[in-house]
C-alpha cells in the first residue's frame, strides 16, 4: 500500500496548493491522509474546506488542538468517518480518534493523538495508543498522526509505536524535520511540516507577529499570502509495517515575496 500523508494545511495558500498538487498526484496513492486542522484561516476546519479536500483525495483528514475553532466542526465530525479529531480527548467528545477503511488497496486505520506538553491539558496518549493497538490486533496497518509540540514527546511516541504500527508521523510544528527513519518497521518523521507559505511565521504573516512579540497593543494574526508549499511524506507499506519513508516539498508557482 502507497501513502500520502500531508502536513499541515495552513490557509486559503495552502488549501490551494494541496488541492493543486493532490490532482497531481492522487493517482499514485492508496491512501492519502491530510492534517486539516489550520485550513479555515489557521484555526480549525470549516465545513466548506474538508469538503474541498475530500474532493481533491483525501481519504481521512485529520485535526488537532484547534479541532473545535470552527463551530460546525463537531457536528461535521458526527456525519462522516473520513474525519477525525485526537483519541485522547475526553470520553463524550464528538467524533472518532481512530477510523478504519476499506479501500481498494485493503484494510487500514488511520488515528490521531495529541500531545501534553505546551498544550492544553489531555488524557494520556500512550495509554489511548495502547488500547487501539490491542483491540486493532496487527492484523492490517495502522497509520497514527502524532500532533504534538515537544520533539522529546513526538520521539517517545514515535518509539512508542515502533514494531506496532506502519507509521507515526508528526504534525503541529509547522517546519519539516530531516529525520525520517524506519524503527522496527514503523515509519516515523517527527514534523512532516506545514503546506501553505513557508515565508511567514508557521503559517502567518511574519510582520504581524514580529509586531506581537516587540509592540502593544498587537495586531490579530492573519495567514500569510503568496506562494505556498506543500509538505508531506509518502511512505510505502509491506502488509502491516513500513518499507520506505521519504520526505516531500512541493511548491507552486508564483511570486517567492509572501504578502
Ligand atoms: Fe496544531
Amino acid at each position: 500500500m502507497r501513502v500520502l500523508f500531508v502536513g499541515d494545511v495552513f490557509g486559503t495558500p495552502g488549501l490551494r496548493a494541496t488541492r493543486a498538487y493532490l490532482r497531481e498526484v492522487r493517482d499514485r496513492f492508496d491512501l492519502i491522509v491530510v492534517n486539516g486542522e489550520n485550513a479555515t484561516g489557521g484555526f480549525g476546519l470549516a465545513r466548506k474546506h474538508f469538503q474541498q479536500l475530500r474532493d481533491a483525495g483525501a481519504d481521512v483528514v485529520t485535526l488537532g488542538n484547534h479541532s473545535f475553532d470552527q463551530p460546525e466542526t463537531a457536528e461535521l465530525l458526527e456525519e462522516t468517518r473520513h474525519l477525525i479529531r485526537p483519541l485522547n480527548y475526553p470520553p463524550g467528545t464528538p467524533g472518532l480518534g481512530a477510523v478504519t477503511l476499506d479501500l481498494p488497496a485493503g484494510r487500514v486505520t488511520v488515528a490521531q493523538v495529541l500531545g501534553r506538553i505546551f498544550l492544553e491539558p489531555m488524557d494520556d496518549p500512550f495509554r489511548a495508543l495502547d488500547d487501539l493497538v490491542e483491540a486493532l490486533g496487527d492484523e492490517h496497518p495502522l497509520i497514527v498522526d502524532v500532533h504534538a509540540e515537544a520533539t522529546s514527546e513526538k520521539k517517545v511516541l514515535g518509539w512508542h509505536l515502533a514494531g506496532r504500527a506502519a507509521a507515526a508521523i508528526g504534525t503541529h510544528t509547522h517546519v519539516q524535520t530531516a529525520d525520517e527513519t524506519i524503527q522496527r518497521g514503523t515509519a516515523y518523521l517527527t514534523d512532516v511540516g506545514m503546506s501553505g507559505v513557508q515565508a511567514s511565521s508557521i503559517g502567518m504573516r511574519y510582520d504581524e507577529v514580529h509586531a506581537r512579540f516587540t509592540r502593544k497593543p498587537s495586531p490579530r494574526w492573519r495567514p500569510a499570502q503568496g506562494r505556498a508549499t506543500v509538505c508531506a511524506a509518502e511512505i510505502e507499506l509491506d502488509g502491516t509495517r513500513a518499507r520506505a519513508i521519504r520526505r516531500i516539498q512541493w511548491t507552486e508557482e508564483g511570486d517567492e515575496e509572501p504578502r
